[in-house]
């Protein structure tokens, strides 16, 4: 099977779809979402890059939000920031690329120590990492002494590093409810945090950090949407409380994607980053997704010149203090052996 015949099951075809050679295949499923006179620019250059990882002996992570022609295009395995994780740790390639933001690639490394893993741009962050500091966590700490500390994996290794247990949007209310105690802290995201308060009835201290992306989705006329479309409406739990709890379900994009997968619903309004839809779309071409749609740029400054440049000259992967490391993988394996 040539590479990019692999990079397509990634994202299983659908039951109609036709056997069509490789590359047609892939031009077909692509063409519901890139316009052709993109993906015949892009089909070089996918070939190129399915040659480096077959040369490095590579795989490709890929996040619900990049963009088709990567999860599509050359990635292995597509998925939430959990299933992402997992897959890499249980993958026996050398080298894994993560088509993803800096924590995500961190997560991995962490669960990976003995592989390379590359991130083909540095500067692909995450506004609510960004939120929270070791110090923060500390301070928490003092101020709620007998509360144990909840870690997003939106986090960095350091700031893992002084939590109890992780947990991902896909298992934040499980993580939660395992504690076995009426309070605990769950950094950094707000949003998050009341959701897991709402659902469990926990009280939830929290450093009150947002994600830029999902937030903006504040004020959007979700009644008008539904009234005039019939969408069924879902959001990811980082959206503000007002946006939850207008939405017919609330879950990770993991979970989105289930519940799309098992309902098949004729119309979506889909509140998280906007190529969550076009990825959803790939599969279930006949559904119809209304997209207010935020993007998010970190993960957008991931595209395929850098994962082809990262390919070519793979310089500087993922390292992590082994100290750090040490003390950051202990809540990230707590949360996985739930
Ligand atoms: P998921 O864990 O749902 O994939 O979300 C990660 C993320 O960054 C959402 O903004
Ligand atoms: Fe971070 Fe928000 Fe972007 Fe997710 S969508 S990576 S939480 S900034």
């Amino acid at each position: 099977m040539s590479s990019i015949l692999k990079s397509c099951a990634a994202i299983p075809a659908d039951d109609d779809a036709r056997p069509l050679p490789a590359r047609a295949a892939l031009v077909e499923r692509l063409a519901r979402v890139v316009p052709r006179a993109e993906i015949a620019l892009a089909l070089p250059q996918l070939e190129r890059i399915a040659a480096l990882k077959a040369a490095r002996g590579a795989v490709v992570v890929a996040h619900n939000y990049q963009i088709p022609l990567i999860t599509a295009g050359i990635a292995d395995f597509v998925g939430d920031s959990l299933t992402m994780a997992r897959y890499a740790a249980r993958s026996g390639a050398p080298v894994i690329v993560v088509c993803g933001v800096h924590f995500m690639a961190e997560s991995v490394k962490l669960l990976c120590p003995d592989k390379t893993v590359l991130l083909p741009d540095f500067g692909a962050g995450c506004s609510l990492a960004a939120s929270v500091t070791p110090e923060d966590i500390r301070a928490l700490r003092q101020r709620h002494p007998d509360s144990p500390v909840v870690a997003y994996v939106n986090t960095s290794a350091a700031v893992k590093a002084e939590a109890d247990i992780c947990c991902t949007s896909a298992n934040a209310v499980a993580v939660a409810r395992s504690l076995g105690r009426p309070h605990l802290i769950m950094v950094p995201d707000r949003h998050l945090a009341d959701y897991v308060a709402r659902m469990t009835g926990l009280e939830v201290a929290t450093s009150g950090g947002q994600c830029e992306v999902h937030v903006k989705y504040a004020g959007t006329d979700i009644e008008e949407y539904r009234r005039v479309t019939g969408a069924v409406v879902l959001a990811h739990p980082e959206c503000p409380r007002e946006v939850q709890e207008q939405a017919d379900f609330v879950g990770s994009t993991g979970a989105m994607d289930e519940y799309i997968e098992t309902r098949r619903p004729p119309r979506v309004l889909l509140l998280t980053e906007c190529s969550m839809a076009d990825n959803v779309m790939l599969r279930h071409p006949r559904i119809e997704f209304l997209k207010p749609c935020n993007l998010c740029g970190f993960m957008k400054a991931i595209n395929l010149d850098n994962v082809e440049r990262v390919l070519a000259r793979p310089e500087t992967a993922i390292e992590i203090d082994p100290a750090i490391a040490a003390r950051a993988r202990r809540p990230i394996e707590r949360m996985l052996a739930l």
